[in-house]
């Protein structure tokens, strides 16, 4: 039998490097009036201090010496009206899109455009919801110099039509924050697009971004786990149970070998 103590620091460690992710439950958090705070109340050694950093440089170096086709600024550029303009491929046909675009979210991938624009069509949820979206956070990846990174906040009030079942009786859904990314190629075409939530713990839809927040967020989640809030796993749970256990055990002296 392997002595635990061997494995415990190992376990603690999986333990607090997997802790942010654990929380299931939900809230809605309304923004708040901040008062803004001046450089010289709090941390006053980190106000003073000078904003260069090496990270900062890399960073900036790396995009600068991308040898992608388009320009960062470009990219930003073509992204946002693709994004706008077109609303990905929606407004113009595709046209906008590689031909073997693939849509990827965290748990749903759509291959090629024909596929991509059926399925952006038949879930048109601006037929169900009045949908307000707030776009912000552009950037480019200085390691993956052909894609662009945006974030969205995304209310929906279900003021329209009836969604399978539910009157339109305007419930508020307030979406996770969202990140979404979009590739191009040389010649200026989406190859990849698709977002994740980044905060699942923000808002009233379980966590759930994109169509699942509609589904769950309105009592008709689809029929499957990747449509319900996040919960740990059995076997997770088992693993925590095992940690807390072996805290609670009075600590054994090391053998002699
Ligand atoms: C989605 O529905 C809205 C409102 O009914 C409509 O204006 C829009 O053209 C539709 N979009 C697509 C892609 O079908
Ligand atoms: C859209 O959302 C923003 C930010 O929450 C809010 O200020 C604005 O009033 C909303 N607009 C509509 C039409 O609901």
């Amino acid at each position: 039998m392997p002595n635990l103590s061997v494995f415990l620091p190992l376990l603690l460690l999986l333990l607090v490097a997997t802790f942010a992710v654990t929380s299931a439950f939900v809230a809605v958090q309304l923004p708040q009036q901040h008062q803004r705070t001046t450089a010289t109340s709090t941390c006053s050694t980190l106000w003073s201090s000078s904003a260069v950093y090496p990270q900062d440089e890399k960073a900036q170096t790396l995009l600068e010496s991308s040898d992608f086709a388009i320009a960062p600024n470009d990219l930003i550029d073509l992204a946002k009206k693709v994004q706008y303009e077109t609303q990905v491929g929606i407004l113009d046909g595709g046209e906008c899109l590689a031909d073997d675009i693939t849509f990827r979210a965290a748990v749903v991938e759509i291959e090629g455009k024909e596929l991509y624009l059926q399925a952006v069509k038949t879930l048109n949820f601006t037929s169900f919801f009045d949908v307000n979206a707030t776009v912000f956070g552009w950037h480019v990846d200085p390691v993956l110099p052909n894609r662009v990174y945006y974030n969205s906040h995304t209310t929906a009030v279900h003021s329209q039509k009836p969604f399978f079942g539910v009157q339109p009786k305007g419930k508020e859904l307030v979406l996770p924050p969202q990140l979404y990314h979009m590739d191009f190629t040389p010649d200026g075409k989406v190859q990849e697009f698709g977002f994740y939530t980044v905060d699942r713990n923000y808002g009233n839809t379980g966590g759930l971004g994109g169509a699942y927040a509609y589904f769950y967020g309105l009592g008709r989640p689809l029929p499957y786990p990747e449509c319900q809030p996040y919960r740990k796993s059995f076997r997770r749970r088992i693993f925590d149970g095992l940690i807390r256990l072996s805290q609670a055990l009075p600590k054994r002296t090391k053998k002699e070998e």
